[in-house]
């Protein structure tokens, strides 16, 4: 093994060589991508065409796989991957052809062009998402990376006070709500809201962080409108264009990041087009963040 990392910017996102995900990894390379990732928080693994069953392996390495999000909402759209620990993050039904703009499972990633963090709105968010680019379009479709650790260290000393002892409340349809995207009462029922503190120390770097994205829609002790107004403006402070990295894909891409670190989205592109990534996750612990519960 000869891992190699690469730091595109200081201390925030790595591209990563040397190894072939699709292989059963050495123990030594599943320690050195998570203190590279606890570093860089975004790791970048170039040309790796990698299956469903490689991908579903190499998470694995990292700790379980979610595979409630599929169970309780993804797989109500359709099920074209046939894996509950993988999220079928594409434009594409169920018979292989570009869905329509207005396919449920084209419109379902819509909500994805907002900065969020996956799973934020759970009591066991997620640590790690691996995603891996099947294709690529040929305008737009970059995710892009904002980092939380350096948004909590620009914050103004006024703004750090206010932040410090608040909480927010995290719903999984808030941006679904707001893109009008009709859910039923069952489905709004699985993720009810949870509060998590609006700064946390991330355990293994011991940086702390802001952590905030567009689920939040309540901040304690503020009234709902300055709560709200204060989230969109947090928001924007995380993703001033210097805190931000925008992956545009090639095919055969793997980027994994740490959900705990940074938020993403996803960027437009030609609806017309085909685009086509599938995403594992593992599920964080309360324990990790230094929480009670
Ligand atoms: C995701 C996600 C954004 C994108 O897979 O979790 O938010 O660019 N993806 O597809
Ligand atoms: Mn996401």
């Amino acid at each position: 093994m000869d891992i190699r990392l690469q730091a595109l910017r200081p201390g925030f996102v790595a591209c990563v060589t040397g190894l072939d995900l699709g292989e059963e990894l050495p123990d030594a390379a599943v320690r050195a991508i998570e203190d590279a990732i606890a570093t860089y928080a975004v790791l970048v693994f170039p040309g790796q065409p990698i299956s469903i069953d490689e991908q579903v392996a190499f998470g694995r390495r990292f700790g379980p796989l979610d595979s409630g999000l599929q169970k309780k909402l993804l797989s109500k759209v359709q099920t074209r991957l046939g894996n509950e620990a993988v999220s079928d993050i594409s434009n594409v039904s169920m018979d292989g052809s570009v869905a329509g703009r207005r396919h449920r499972q084209a419109m379902m990633n819509v909500g994805n062009q907002f900065w969020h963090s996956d799973a934020s709105y759970e009591h066991h968010p997620f640590r790690y998402s691996i995603l891996a680019a099947q294709c690529a379009v040929s305008w737009g479709g970059e995710t892009e990376f904002a980092d939380l650790r350096a948004a909590y260290d620009a914050l103004d000393p006024h703004t750090r006070d206010l932040v410090a002892d608040r909480t927010g409340v995290f719903f999984s349809h808030n941006v679904r709500q707001w893109l009008g995207m009709e859910d039923s009462a069952e489905d709004m029922a699985a993720y009810p809201p949870v509060r998590w503190p609006l700064v946390r120390t991330h355990p293994v770097s011991g940086r702390k962080l802001l952590w905030i994205d567009s689920k939040v829609r309540e901040i304690s002790g503020l009234s709902v409108p300055e709560g709200r107004a204060l989230a969109h403006e947090l928001l924007e402070h995380v993703g001033q264009r210097e805190r931000v990295y925008a992956h545009g894909w090639t095919a055969g891409d793997v980027v994994m990041w740490d959900n705990r670190s940074v938020l993403h989205r996803g960027r437009r592109f030609d609806m017309e087009e085909r685009r086509e990534m599938r995403r594992v996750s593992t599920v964080d612990d309360a324990a990790s963040l230094g929480l009670a519960g």
